[in-house]
């Protein structure tokens, strides 16, 4: 039978592969300000200082590999339909071939106008653009807007800005799933740390990490360790 599976995961998923997660010890919110680099107000004061931070991030991103995690869940993927939801803004979900990917916080190798209609919440541009493209190369100070001559930024949902939250869907991901699998998530920043009970009449629920927060755990199998030793044994077990 083909079972509807989602799975939502954050920070951890990918920091076996080299890329750090933002909480822990060592992680990225310990040596950089959330409002110098990841913020609208940032943006604003030094957009040079956000250009470097996420075309290191961008650079950092391309030289990582799939860990066996990410290869477990493209695996799973083959045989079952299963929805990525992360909060991660690398690739490397694709990049093992998982095809339905929604980034709640964008993706590192895209750029959109700073005008973008997603900065909406802290200041009125007077009109949207809406342009987005890949990118081959990190952004610089005076890449342009191809549309209205906007400088480009990464297209990144930093603190204050709103999610592409996609409610149509997920409503049909509540209802129809089969399996829940969280991983390497401290599920602290909404609207992320609401997507726990919001499936909380999955049957099937499972959480990786190796330092879990069991308060919001209830009703969920808790898998205590590292994202690529503990997916691939899940997805084996799931697979029989
Ligand atoms: N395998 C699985 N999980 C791990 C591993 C690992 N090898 N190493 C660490 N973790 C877990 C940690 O125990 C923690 O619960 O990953 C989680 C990482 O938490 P955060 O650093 O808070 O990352 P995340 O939950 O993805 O943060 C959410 O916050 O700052 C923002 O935009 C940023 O998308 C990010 C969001």
């Amino acid at each position: 039978m083909r079972l509807n599976i989602v799975i939502f995961s954050g920070a951890g998923l990918s920091t076996e592969s080299g890329i750090p997660t933002f909480r822990d010890s060592g992680g990225l919110w310990e040596q950089h300000r959330i409002e110098d680099v990841a913020s609208p107000e940032g943006w604003e004061r030094n957009k040079k200082l956000v250009l470097d931070f996420y075309g290191m991030r961008f650079l950092k991103q391309l030289e990582c590999k799939p860990n066996p995690a990410h290869e477990a869940i493209g695996k799973l993927a083959a045989h079952h339909s299963v929805t990525n939801i992360t909060q991660n803004i690398d690739t490397l979900l694709e990049r093992s071939g998982s095809e339905k990917v929604w980034h709640l916080h964008g993706r590192i190798d895209m750029q959109k106008c700073e005008f973008h209609r997603s900065l909406g919440f802290t200041f009125d541009s007077g009109f949207d653009c809406d342009f987005k493209s890949r990118i081959s190369k990190p952004i610089q100070l005076g890449d342009l807007c191809p549309k209205c001559g906007g400088q480009l930024r990464p297209d990144i949902v930093w603190f204050g800005e709103p999610v592409d939250m996609r409610e149509d869907l997920l409503m049909d991901l509540i209802k129809n799933a089969d399996i829940f699998i969280g991983v390497g998530t401290s599920a602290q920043v909404y609207p992320a740390a609401g997507l726990l009970p919001m499936f909380r009449r999955t049957k099937e629920k499972y959480f990786i990490d190796p330092n879990p927060n069991y308060e919001l755990l209830d009703g969920f199998e808790v898998l205590n360790g590292s994202a690529s030793e503990q997916m691939p044994k899940l997805v084996e077990k799931i697979l029989g």
